[in-house]
């Protein structure tokens, strides 16, 4: 047995060979914390100075080999040594130092890594840059290595979009120089001692290969087109376009920018949107509740919501059983589903022995004892309580016992929808975002009578098939749509005080939002929302503040963009202020005797954001939400609202 020498609570270190094998264990994701830089530090001490130590090799213990710095030290008070003092006593060390790499290099731990003298990959390996997803740009190196060994082009399409990126495509880049099948860190040892004959190859000494200002540009205009007024990825570009520069300079530019940006509102909006994420899932009662197993789905109503779900579905590797009304209807959601499967195949998404694979498993049928073998079935069909109601109830007729129901609605009470069949404690809410197999965002609705372990199945399921699970209880629109009622409401009672369409659009873009809301009405269509409204006319409270400039609209046939028109004209498609808009909301103005007044910019966004907060905080008192975090997700993920201004709970803080 190596003896092992332990130079902190997280970083040990076994001789083997005459190589110093230095692991990191600092669960859960070998963050490189201040205990893990101080290791690290003794250890390459250490190695610099023992003499039948001829080379050093890095890697993580677990699955991870440093998934970045500690976010959670962020904003405390800095503890030295810092994480670029150890990356530059790596580069520095007169012994070859090599990194193992078992599992995700990011952040910090990439830059760590391009310190190392030699980069070997476990097949498992991603690596990336995530740092502008965090509102910063990498702040030990990265900026200033990483285009030393794969050039500037690639490097900005990697740092400034964040993209992570697996080990064959890492080796093919050039970012680590070997794949190890077998094992890692025996291949490793070898390595580092056939690189103990040769002088370390420092990245920090390679030369930028050089870029023209026509590469930078085709590099990153997609990426900044993209930003929406943020203000890393652009501090990112331009770090890697000047890192021919010295490296002491660049990496003093780097390690200023970082600081400044780790400190301001929009990485503090972006951090506590990482940590809602992960709370998100933390549900209170279900800490030992077990999930069903689930492999067989089924899917009833294969219209563009249901086949969507079907296609993460198979994604995920369920088995898939979609039911429809006719055999027409059930053969045009095969074809629906199947053609998405095809685009994804050209795209490269999927390779063709996964799309075969994916096809195999997918069955449509018109019977509904078809779908006796599914472990789930998720309902999408027409938004109707009896259409619901009539479906759930030939269900319990032949699916088992312990089979889960779950309804897609937006608007119905599933209360309602559950109480109505056989057995509610395995009815629950899985409200999808359309389209469903892009959208990261689904509402989990937590009916009155839903058993835990159903619920623990429903926020299994939704982890597999690559959602975003946030637990929702019942109201009407559930989180999401709740809060966006308070937002277009009072979007309308701003056109009635003296905002036009276009400006409160201008209003939200600024703010962060990639469509104004007007605009995005007008994309979806004016109807469905028309026919709501006229249909809670007759038991509207008649002393609740009700702006009547959109029905106008819909009964002069202004149906959105599908009609050419609706809040904005279209001439050759082309969006346009209409002045017959502008007129129609002024007569609605003078009819209620409203004098208008003008609003800047400033004040529409912030009058949204009170609304949007205002009802945040009804639902967290009415229990619906469980944590301002969860809102903040649902409307960042769901409605668009910029994720560096931290969703509307954390905004209006
Ligand atoms: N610092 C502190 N905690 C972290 C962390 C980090 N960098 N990354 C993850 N965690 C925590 C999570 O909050 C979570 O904690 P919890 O169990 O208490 O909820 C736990 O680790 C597990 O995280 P995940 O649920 O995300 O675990 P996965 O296995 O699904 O994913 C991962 C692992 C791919 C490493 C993912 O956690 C991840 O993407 N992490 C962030 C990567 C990142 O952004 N790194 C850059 C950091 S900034 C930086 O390095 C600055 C440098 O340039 C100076």
């Amino acid at each position: 047995m190596n003896e092992v020498t332990t130079f902190s609570a997280t970083v040990s270190a076994t001789a083997r060979n005459g190589i110093l094998v230095v692991a990191i264990d600092n669960p859960p994701v070998n963050a490189t914390s201040a205990d893990v830089r101080l290791g690290l530090s003794r250890a390459l001490a250490h190695a610099e100075a023992a003499i039948g130590i001829k080379g050093v090799v890095i890697t993580g213990a677990g699955k991870t080999f440093i998934g970045g710095a500690d976010i959670r030290e962020f904003g405390k008070p800095a503890i030295e040594p810092t994480l670029p003092d150890v990356i530059e006593k790596i580069e520095a060390l007169s012994k070859p130092v090599i990194a193992a790499l078992n599992g995700a290099a990011l952040g910090g731990g990439l830059e760590l890594a391009l310190a190392c003298h030699y980069r070997i990959a476990s097949p498992a390996t991603q690596v990336g840059l995530p740092e502008v997803k965090l509102g910063i740009v990498p702040g030990a190196g990265g900026t200033q290595r990483l285009p030393r060994l794969i050039g500037v082009p690639a490097a900005i399409e990697l740092i400034a979009s964040g993209r992570i990126a697996k080990a064959k495509e890492a080796l093919s880049l050039g970012i680590v120089d070997e794949l190890a099948e077998g094992d890692l860190i025996a291949t490793t040892i070898k390595s580092a001692q056939k690189l103990t004959d040769t002088p370390p190859r420092r990245t920090g000494e390679l030369a930028v290969a050089p870029a023209g200002p026509a590469e930078i540009e085709k590099a990153s205009s997609k990426i900044l087109a993209k930003a929406r007024g943020q203000k890393a990825p652009a501090e990112a570009v331009r770090l890697v376009a000047s890192s021919h520069r010295p490296l002491a300079e660049g990496l003093a530019d780097e390690r200023a920018t970082f600081l400044a940006l780790r400190d301001s509102r929009e990485a503090a909006a972006l951090r506590h949107i990482f940590f809602a994420e992960r709370e998100a899932s933390k549900v209170a009662g279900l800490e030992n509740v077990e999930p069903h197993p689930v492999t067989t789905l089924g899917i009833c109503g294969l219209g563009l919501m249901g086949s969507g779900i079907a296609v993460a579905a198979l994604a995920a590797g369920y088995t898939v059983i979609g039911l429809d009304q006719t055999q027409q209807a059930a053969e045009k959601g095969y074809e629906r589903i199947v053609g998405l499967l095809e685009r994804n195949l050209a795209s490269g998404r999927l390779d063709q022995s996964g799309f075969d694979a994916q096809k195999s498993i997918l069955v449509v049928t018109t019977t509904d004892a078809d779908l006796a073998p599914c472990d789930l079935v998720i309902e999408a069909v027409f938004d109707d309580l009896t259409v619901k109601i009539d479906l759930f109830r030939r269900l319990d007729k032949v699916i088992r016992p312990d089979t889960i129901l779950a309804t897609n609605t937006s608007y119905l009470n599933p209360d309602e929808i559950a109480a109505a069949t056989a057995h509610p404690e395995r009815v629950l809410g899985l409200h999808f975002f359309s389209p469903a197999h892009v959208m990261r965002l689904l509402e989990v609705v937590r009916c009155k009578e839903t058993a835990p372990d159903v619920l623990a199945t429903g926020l299994t399921v939704a982890k597999k098939l690559k959602k975003l699970p946030v637990v929702t209880g019942v109201t009407e629109g559930f989180i999401g749509n709740r809060i966006f009622s308070a937002y277009r409401r009072e979007a309308e009672f701003l056109l009635e005080d003296g905002a036009l369409p276009h400006e409160i659009d201008a209003a939200l873009e600024d703010y962060g939002f990639p469509m104004g809301l007007f605009a995005v009405y007008d994309m979806a269509g004016l109807e469905i929302a028309w026919a709501r409204r006229k249909r809670q006319a007759a038991t509207r409270d008649p002393s609740q503040r009700y702006v009547e400039i959109a029905d106008r609209l819909c009964e002069a046939g202004r149906l959105g963009q599908k009609s050419g028109r609706g809040w904005y004209a279209y001439p050759d498609g082309k969006r346009t202020i209409d002045p017959e808009v502008t007129a129609i909301i002024e007569a609605e103005r003078e009819k209620k005797h409203i004098t208008p007044r003008s609003f800047s910019r400033e004040e529409i966004g912030q009058r949204m954001l009170q609304a949007m907060a205002t009802e945040g905080e009804a639902l967290l008192a009415e229990g619906i939400a469980a944590r301002p975090g969860d809102i903040d997700l649902v409307m960042v993920n769901g409605y668009g609202f910029p994720a560096h201004k931290g969703g509307p709970m954390f905004a209006r803080s």
